[in-house]
């Protein structure tokens, strides 16, 4: 080969990999981890996106310098020459990306095992997902529920995800991972956060009419903070009183779909709660008996416009009895409410 063809080649190898870098560079294509597993992540879409510029370079410049020298001229009715192949060539562009690819594979391989790896003493917390919301229990932690996953910085978390209706799929994208929470099975994702900070967990299923705000948020705290808010939660729930139906509306994920002012709730899906006395009237029944009811057999009156089993019917059985009074009485407006002497 000519000296002056290779290095033509060589400037438009080097333009390619250039564009292409400033491309990969210039963009935030992907969120900044905050988790271990999202950086080997992470790690590895910078070694797809370094292999694929280097054969985008390499195929860039041999195309542009053939169409450029091997163009027809005008007037020029000839065949081009006849060419049987060229064994090294051919040998080389198959042994290169051979070997590109099974270090990709290789590595894929490496990181998919310690990313699902949890180690010997993980935190465990069980995610319920539901239509449309998501709650976290810590079993290991006096089984304190929230509707917010709340995690301590640096300390591996094993999350054991069950639906109680369709399929619904868990994730962060500063974690980087996706798991699917299918009806039957427990599936499990293993994170291990890395930077505090708080982050939104979107269902990433469409799972029904409110997949769109089956959203909650992840608080990476620091360990200290966790503990904290692992106690003042669980005496919160078991304390009584507004607090206590506070924690329980909190826990049950109740603001995902209802507004309702004294939470700071603007949920959409279902009908707001902050009118419950008008509704209680169009239903025929006390307020106090016609929450109970909406939570315990919702579809027996549903207020108009909404439609029907959207909201989930099973907190009768899944919510404790001591909770659900008080979450009920937490939910009666000011007005109505019996004041005891
Ligand atoms: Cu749950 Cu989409």
């Amino acid at each position: 080969m000519r000296r002056g063809a290779i290095v033509q080649l060589l400037v438009l190898g080097l333009l390619a990999a250039g564009f292409a870098t400033a491309v990969a560079l210039l963009f935030d294509w992907l969120p900044e981890p905050a988790s271990r597993q999202a950086g080997r992540i992470d790690f590895l879409y910078w070694l797809a996106t370094g292999i694929s510029i280097f054969v985008f370079a390499v195929v860039t410049a041999v195309m542009i310098y053939s169409i450029v020298h091997f163009r027809v001229r005008p007037g020029d009715d000839t065949d081009g020459p006849p060419i049987h192949g060229n064994t090294r060539l051919e040998i080389a562009w198959t042994l290169i990306p051979t070997l590109l690819v099974i270090v990709i594979g290789v590595a894929s391989a490496i990181v998919l095992s310690q990313n699902s790896n949890a180690g010997s003493n993980p935190l465990i917390v069980k995610v319920t997902a539901q239509q449309f919301s998501w709650q976290f229990a810590y079993p290991h932690n006096g089984n304190v529920r929230s509707a917010v996953l709340r995690l301590p910085l640096n300390r591996t978390v094993e999350l054991q995800m069950e639906t109680r209706d369709v399929i619904h799929s868990f994730w962060v994208p500063e974690f980087a991972q996706k798991q699917d929470v299918v009806p039957g099975l427990v599936t499990t994702l293993v994170i291990t956060p890395d930077r505090i900070g708080t982050y939104p967990v979107i269902c990433t299923e469409l799972c029904g009419l409110g997949h769109a705000v089956m959203r909650s948020e992840a608080i990476v705290m620091s360990a200290a903070g966790f503990e904290a808010w692992v106690k003042g939660n669980a005496s919160a729930v078991s304390g009584g009183g507004a607090a206590a139906g506070k924690a329980v509306f909190a826990a049950q994920g109740c603001g995902a779909c209802h507004t309702f002012k004294p939470a700071g709730a603007t949920g959409k899906v279902g009908p707001g709660l902050d009118s419950l006395f008008k509704d209680a009237q169009l239903a025929g029944l006390s307020v106090p008996d016609f929450i109970r009811q909406s939570i315990v057999d919702p579809n027996a009156y549903v207020s108009p416009g909404f439609p029907k089993n959207v909201m989930p019917g099973n907190f009768g059985s899944s919510v404790p009895k001591s909770q659900l009074d008080a979450l009920v009485n937490y939910l009666i407006p000011p007005t109505t409410k019996v004041v005891s002497p």
